[in-house]
């Protein structure tokens, strides 16, 4: 088939850009769980291709070990937890924390049996898990997630995702979507409209939107007492790293002077973890710094919330079913917009990263090069 001109500058722009085919970033903090679905049961969960095995440990930390024995492939969560060892269910070998075998029922010798253990790092309600290399582990470079050390009130959240961790993040980069996958939820006619900034850096990238005046969705409207006003709605969409997205937003009254306005702010982290190319964790931690002791009001925004991003769940997995069943690669393009122009620099991004630790595996000496590339890019 061929293309207009337009069509084959977005098919050639579109090679420079993560998607579904890009390989995994292993060298990150990944959120691996919710602190409360780790407990004293083995829980299987796969993340970025690999399939893991966690447990806690009976003084409560946490342990996240290859679910593969290194025997025969027995799966791990499939076996048991006793005090702080695994036995494998199907000959017994048994496995300490750090993955380590220590007894081989039908012989005496265990020496140099072990799996892979997985660094783990527990941050309030969240357990972060390092994929990469292990001594590069560092758990100063755990992202900061401020609704948490603010004494702002939060709740916390998991949705599968059947599409990629990639367009979940463009998708909260791109914040005109608002107007029409969110239209029954937090989205409102002048939010596509609206003035925007965009601010590009060699690995961060931001895009404020001002909806001013507008009239608030009830999500932010019923507790922030801004029904029927005319408000300020200003949102910032933050990626902070491949694992991790911020949005931050503040409301007011636009007729109010700037020192009379109450501070009524959200900071929602949207947390994508790559389950497989096409599939996603997607863990949300809502954080607010008003109406701190209305329970009430922490139930009913977390529901309006969570079925807004349900949209998104719903969106980008018929976006990936469709590219799924494509059959010819060779027309295929996305035309971007200039709303597009912080998503486009995320993924090129993202790109960048994947290719440059790809090169290093395969290659420690293509690495050097990729790395400057990188960091010159
Ligand atoms: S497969 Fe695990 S002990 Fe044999
Ligand atoms: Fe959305």
């Amino acid at each position: 088939m061929s293309l207009t001109r337009v069509q084959k500058a977005a098919q050639v722009a579109g090679r420079t850009m993560a998607d579904r085919h890009t390989p995994f970033i292993h060298n990150e903090w990944y959120v691996v769980a919710l602190s409360h679905e780790i407990s004293r049961e083995l829980m299987s969960r796969t993340v970025l291709g690999r399939q893991l095995v966690l447990f806690r440990k009976e003084d409560g930390s946490p342990v996240a070990l290859d679910n593969r024995c290194g025997h025969r492939n027995f799966p791990l969560s499939r076996s048991a937890l006793e005090g702080d060892t695994v036995v494998c269910g199907y000959h017994g070998l048994r496995y300490n924390e750090r993955g380590e075998c220590v007894e081989v029922p039908s012989q005496c010798n265990c020496a140099g049996i072990s799996i892979r253990n997985y660094p783990l790092h527990q941050q309030g309600p969240v357990i972060w898990i390092w994929m990469g290399e292990p001594e590069e582990a560092d758990i100063d470079k755990i992202p900061a997630m401020p609704m948490l050390d603010e004494g702002w009130v939060t709740s916390e959240d998991y949705m599968h995702l059947k599409a990629s961790y990639v367009y979940l993040h463009e998708n909260l980069l791109d914040l005109t979507h608002l107007s029409f996958l969110h239209a029954k939820t937090f989205g409102t006619p002048d939010y596509a409209r609206a003035k925007f900034d965009t601010e590009i850096t060699e690995d961060r990238f931001w895009l404020k939107r001002y909806v001013v005046p507008t009239r608030l969705p009830p999500v932010w409207a019923k507790p922030t007492g801004l029904e029927g006003r005319d408000a300020a709605r200003i949102t910032t969409s933050d990626f902070v790293s491949p694992a991790l997205h911020i949005v931050h937003a503040e409301f007011y009254d636009i007729a109010l002077d700037e020192s009379e306005r109450p501070d009524q702010r959200i900071k929602t982290a949207h947390i994508p973890t790559p389950e497989t190319a096409t599939s996603t964790h997607y863990f949300v931690v809502h954080g607010r710094n008003f109406a701190l002791e209305e329970n009430e009001v922490t139930g009913f925004m977390h529901e309006q919330l969570m079925a807004a991003f349900d949209e998104d769940v719903v969106g980008l997995e018929a976006m990936e079913e469709l590219l799924a069943s494509r059959s010819e690669e060779d027309d295929f393009f996305e035309i971007s917009l200039t709303a597009d122009a912080a998503s486009v620099a995320m993924r090129r991004y993202l790109k960048r990263r994947a290719e440059a630790e790809a090169a290093e595996r395969t290659s420690p000496q293509a690495a050097g090069g990729a790395k400057t590339a990188l960091a010159s890019a």
